[in-house]
C-alpha cells in the first residue's frame, strides 16, 4: 500500500511509522517529560461514552458548519504543525491544498516551509496564520500587515508556548526541527512578553480576527472574550508544552460555560478519530482540530493522503452522528455523553487499537 490508499485511520498511522526516520517520527508523537499531558488527552476522550438516542429519522446528516462566515464541510480545523516539511517536502503548502481540496480551514505555522507569503500566493484561502514571536512590536505589526495583505483570513498567537518546552525524546537525541529552535536551547525571550496588552494592541491596530490558542481554564476565557478575542481554542498543545495538565476535552466544558456563546470555541488534544470530534462537539466546542492526524497523514502521503484521511473522518463524524440519532451538528449535546471508565490504556496511539494487534 502506498500514499493515500488505506481505508482506515490506523493503516495511515502505520503508513506514517514506516516513512518516517525515528527523530521525525518522536518529533511528531513526543510530548514533554513525563508524557502525562498526552496521555491525559487521550484518557479524557476515552472517559466519556455515548448516551445514543433511538428512533431518529438520519436518512440525512449533515455535518457541514461554518466559522466567522467561513463555510466548512465539516467542524474540523487543520492546526499549526511547525516543521510540517519534515513529514513530507510540500510542507505547509500540500496542508493548505488538502484543506482547499476537501474543504476545511488550516492554520498555518509561523514555523515551517514554505512561508505564508509564499503559501497564500499559491494556494487560494481562507486560511488563518499563526505566529511565534520572534521580534519585538514592530516587527510583529509587519507580519500581521503583510498576513493581512496576502489574504489570511485570521490571525492566531499560540500563549501556551511562552518558553520552549523539555521534549526529552528530542532532546536525548539531539533531534532538532529544522524551522523551529532547539528544543533545549530556544531563545522565546519575545514569547516570554506575550501579554494582555499584546492582545489589547492587536484589536487595536489591525481588523482580522484574533484567535488565541492555548486556553485552559474558564477564566482566561472570559478575558479573552473581554478583551475582543474572536476565537478561543482550548489547547494543551497536544502536551508538548506544559506537562501534567488537565485533559482539553475536560478543560472544554468550564470553558464553553465562560465563553456562553459569544465568540466560537475551537477544541484541540487526543483528537484522532471521528468519534472523538462528535464529544467534542457534544460538549460545546464549535470546531474541533487535528494536529497529529494531520502529521501522520502528511507523513502517509502528503496532500493526497492527508485528503483521505479527512475523508475517513468525515465518514467516522457522519456514522457517529447518524448513530447517536442525531442528524445536524446542532443536535449535538452534552446530554447524549456520560462519563465512564476507559478501556484501553491511554497513549499517543491508543485510539488505533488494531495497530497494537498487528490486524
Ligand atoms: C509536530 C507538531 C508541531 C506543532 N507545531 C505547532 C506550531 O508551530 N504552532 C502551534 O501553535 N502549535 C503547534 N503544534 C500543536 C498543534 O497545533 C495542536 O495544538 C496539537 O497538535 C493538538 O493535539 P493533537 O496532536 O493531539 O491533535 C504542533 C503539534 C505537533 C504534533
Amino acid at each position: 500500500m502506498s500514499g493515500a490508499e488505506f481505508n482506515t485511520l490506523h493503516e495511515m498511522a502505520k503508513l506514517a511509522r514506516e516513512n518516517l526516520s525515528d527523530d521525525h517520527w518522536d518529533y511528531l508523537i513526543g510530548g514533554a517529560d513525563t508524557e502525562s499531558s498526552v496521555k491525559r488527552n487521550r484518557f479524557g476522550l476515552d472517559s466519556w461514552v455515548f448516551r445514543p438516542s433511538v428512533l431518529n429519522d438520519v436518512s440525512e446528516v449533515d455535518a457541514g458548519t461554518e466559522l466567522l462566515g467561513v463555510p466548512l464541510r465539516m467542524p474540523v480545523m487543520l492546526p499549526p504543525i511547525g516543521s510540517v516539511q519534515v513529514f513530507e517536502a510540500g510542507g505547509g503548502e500540500s496542508v493548505a491544498r488538502a484543506a482547499e481540496e476537501f474543504g476545511v480551514l488550516q492554520t498555518l505555522s509561523s514555523v515551517c516551509t514554505p512561508d505564508f507569503e509564499e503559501v497564500a500566493a499559491k494556494v487560494p484561502g481562507p486560511r488563518v496564520y499563526q505566529l511565534y514571536l520572534m521580534g519585538d512590536q514592530g516587527w510583529m505589526d509587519d507580519i500581521i500587515r503583510r498576513a493581512v495583505d496576502c489574504g489570511y483570513t485570521g490571525f492566531c498567537l499560540t500563549v501556551d508556548t511562552q518558553t520552549y518546552s523539555r521534549r526529552e525524546r528530542d532532546i536525548a537525541k539531539g533531534f532538532v526541527p529544522p524551522s523551529g529552535s532547539r528544543s533545549d536551547q530556544a531563545d522565546f525571550s519575545y514569547q516570554a512578553r506575550i501579554t494582555w496588552d499584546t492582545v489589547a494592541h492587536i484589536k487595536s491596530e489591525f481588523d482580522i480576527p484574533l484567535y488565541i490558542k492555548g486556553v485552559n481554564t474558564g477564566d482566561d476565557a472570559r478575558r479573552c472574550v473581554e478583551a475582543g478575542v474572536d476565537v478561543i481554542w482550548v489547547s494543551n498543545h497536544g502536551g508538548r508544552q506544559l506537562d501534567h495538565t488537565r485533559a482539553c476535552i475536560d478543560a472544554l466544558p468550564e470553558v464553553v460555560s465562560a465563553v456562553e456563546g459569544r465568540v466560537p470555541v475551537i477544541v484541540d488534544g487526543g483528537f484522532l478519530r471521528g468519534a472523538d470530534v462528535v464529544k467534542g462537539l457534544c460538549l460545546g466546542a464549535d470546531l474541533v482540530a487535528m494536529g497529529r492526524l494531520e502529521g501522520l497523514a502528511m507523513a502517509a502521503g502528503g496532500s493526497p493522503a492527508l485528503v483521505r484521511a479527512l475523508t475517513i473522518v468525515e465518514h467516522e463524524i457522519r456514522t457517529s452522528m447518524a448513530l447517536l440519532g442525531v442528524n445536524e451538528l446542532a443536535g449535538l449535546r452534552p446530554a447524549l455523553l456520560e462519563r465512564g471508565r476507559p478501556m484501553v490504556i491511554p497513549h499517543v496511539l491508543s485510539a488505533f487499537p488494531l495497530l497494537e494487534e498487528g490486524y
